[in-house]
């Protein structure tokens, strides 16, 4: 018989009572640190089971040290009366003061408070949960790209404080790796133009690029350190996978667009740096104790819901297609070389070996929901060719006056299109031709997305349909708020896709001029009129969905801050919006 690693961690796990994972094993004695150390990064947890969770912390010492010794307590009591486990552990320079423990053999669906010592030093207390045995609901808030420059993460201190969340998914973007300017040391990196203003700037020692592992280690560092991060992670168990600029924009398998091995060194190290760090930082089980590349999993509740976090992005994506690269001399579109390239059967985001276990695990999962916690967008985005050209123009360095002339034209190209569209609707007998061409003939919006990997999106919708399973997607990465029904090429209905926008990174607001409400709410209504799948969208706001699943249905509310450039905010309950999937029907509807 072989034993995989993964079964040694299976067998460990089952040998005692709680594993330390990101130290290794260590029968630490009591010794004393000879240098001082504080917690101020607080704590947090994830990855729960029905028997276990990791529990997590930080020391900061004041000068470098090889190794530090703490100590941790679990009890069900919030006073710590009674404790169910504790122990000494050592934690090391080598993993940047990190600790993750394992806990084993914990009851099921039950709540636990944890803290950590060391020296005279005590750290806050936080609190987890494991997942319930046979739960009757099970109730996810979900959130993507955190942006430290861009602004404070209010959306992350409101979650905190909803009582009956079982878990936090954290789908991408936890961090981003960009410094405070672009190489000329003028300009504003991404989303950094109001940080020092509002009190965000990155600090002297980590204001550039992250490119080496102590860079991505001060960032991740330096994100703890807001407020309602910390209490989140505090309050809550999360779950995460990692999108692109956890490593660098636009990642692929061996290279990223945000990446140039010319001036910046090998991609292959820098990726290894990053997931390290990522590793150390975020609260989750490695897949194996030497394998930082795979983070994909999954997670059983009950039979209500089988969650499948998946990697889109680092382990296995062919590199992006690009619409510049199709443009002959003439400035044609070369239309038929792109379908070809686009519906290219071998071009993989999940690569075989992850695709394959997904199938594996739905087809044998007798849960009422199959739930995939992902990067990118996989509804079908596909926009009036004529808008995408308008809208890449507007994604260019432009002065404000051809900025504005760009806009009064896309606003006035959009009530064209949407007032050919509602003579299709209308079956409009005096329609030409070349007005339908207008707005049938269209093109995948973002091919960083699922529209940019065609035909493996249509095996998957392919294996949800036959298994007949319903179906639910979780997106980040657009930074905006989507709702789509999921139907394969032959118009069946094989899932629905909840997008959740982002805590602080800038939305489409920013670039495309949806400065007021009323140009907001304008386009989202044209882009919900010409994308039939589209259900929903909100294309200028900051926040979180909760996604609640009970056995008849799925219920999800997207939650807005009315600011993120202080720390004092409101939620902006005017644009909340919640929409239902029922059991069996594979469509979005009002609740
Ligand atoms: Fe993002």
């Amino acid at each position: 018989m072989r034993f995989t690693r993964r079964d040694f961690l299976k067998i460990s796990a089952l040998s005692f009572c709680s594993l330390v994972v990101s130290t290794g094993l260590s029968g630490c004695g009591n010794s004393s640190n000879v240098v001082d150390v504080n917690f101020l990064h607080g704590v947090a947890s994830g990855d729960p089971t029905q028997d276990s969770v990791i529990i997590w912390t930080r020391l900061t010492p004041q000068s470098q040290i090889d190794t530090l010794n703490l100590s941790y307590e679990v009890s069900k009591l919030e006073d710590f009366s009674v404790l169910v486990h504790s122990g000494d552990v050592q934690t090391k320079k080598d993993d940047d003061y990190t600790v993750k423990i394992d806990l084993q053999n914990l009851d099921a669906g039950t709540i636990y408070y944890y803290r950590f010592k060391s020296n005279d030093k005590v750290s806050i207390v936080g609190k987890t949960k494991t997942i319930p045995t046979n739960p009757s609901q099970v109730k996810m808030s979900v959130f993507s790209c955190s942006n430290y420059p861009n602004g404070y993460f209010n959306a992350y201190m409101e979650a905190s404080k909803i009582e009956d969340l079982d878990v936090v998914l954290h789908l991408g973007d936890y961090i981003y790796e960009y410094g405070m300017f672009e190489d000329d040391g003028v300009t504003p990196a991404y989303a950094t133009k109001n940080a020092t203003a509002i009190g965000r700037e990155l600090p002297a020692d980590n204001d550039t690029e992250l490119l080496v592992l102590e860079d991505y280690r001060k960032r991740y560092a330096l994100y703890r350190t807001d407020e309602g991060a910390q209490q989140l992670h505090k309050n809550v168990p999360f779950i995460t996978v990692w999108d692109d600029h956890e490593v660098a924009n636009d990642t692929y398998k061996d290279g990223a667009q945000n990446h140039d091995e010319e001036t910046e060194g090998s991609f292959i190290q820098r990726k290894a740096d990053a997931l390290k760090a990522y590793f150390e930082w975020l609260p989750i089980r490695p897949y194996a104790q030497d394998n930082n590349e795979i983070i994909y999993r999954s997670f059983e509740f009950g039979n209500l819901v089988s969650l499948y976090m998946l990697d889109t992005r680092v382990l296995a994506r062919d590199k992006q297609l690009s619409y510049s690269n199709y443009f002959n001399q003439l400035g044609e579109f070369d239309d038929i070389t792109f379908s070809s390239d686009l519906l290219d059967s071998s071009r993989t985001m999940l690569g075989s070996e992850q695709f394959l276990w997904l199938q594996s695990k739905m087809s044998t999962s007798t849960s009422t929901w199959q739930v995939l916690g992902q990067q990118v967008l996989m509804g079908k985005m596909f926009l009036p060719a004529e808008l995408l050209t308008s809208i890449s123009q507007l994604e260019g360095d432009l002065t404000d006056e051809e900025k504005l002339q760009l806009l009064t034209q896309l606003n006035q190209q959009i009530s064209e299109l949407v007032a050919i569209k509602m003579r299709i609707l209308a079956s409009d007998e005096t329609l030409t031709e070349l007005e339908k061409a207008r707005v049938n003939i269209t093109l995948p919006y973002n091919l960083d997305a699922w529209d940019g990997y065609f035909y493996e999106r249509e095996v998957l919708f392919g294996t949800a349909n036959a298994l007949n399973k319903n179906l639910v997607v979780l997106a980040g990465d657009t930074h905006n708020s989507w709702a789509n029904e999921l139907k394969d090429s032959n118009g069946n209905n094989v899932g629905v896709e909840y997008a959740v926008t982002s805590v602080t990174s800038p939305g489409m607001e920013d670039y495309a001029g949806l400065t007021t409400l009323e140009t907001a709410m304008s386009f989202e209504g044209a882009i919900s009129l010409l994308i039939d799948d589209l259900k929903y969208t909100n294309l200028n706001q900051r926040g979180f969905m909760t996604v609640t699943f009970k056995s008849n249905e799925v219920n999800t509310t997207w939650y807005y801050v009315d600011n993120y450039s202080s720390t004092t905010y409101n939620m902006d309950t005017s644009r909340e919006k919640s929409l239902k999937t029922l059991v069996n029907t594979n469509t979005i509807q009002a609740v």
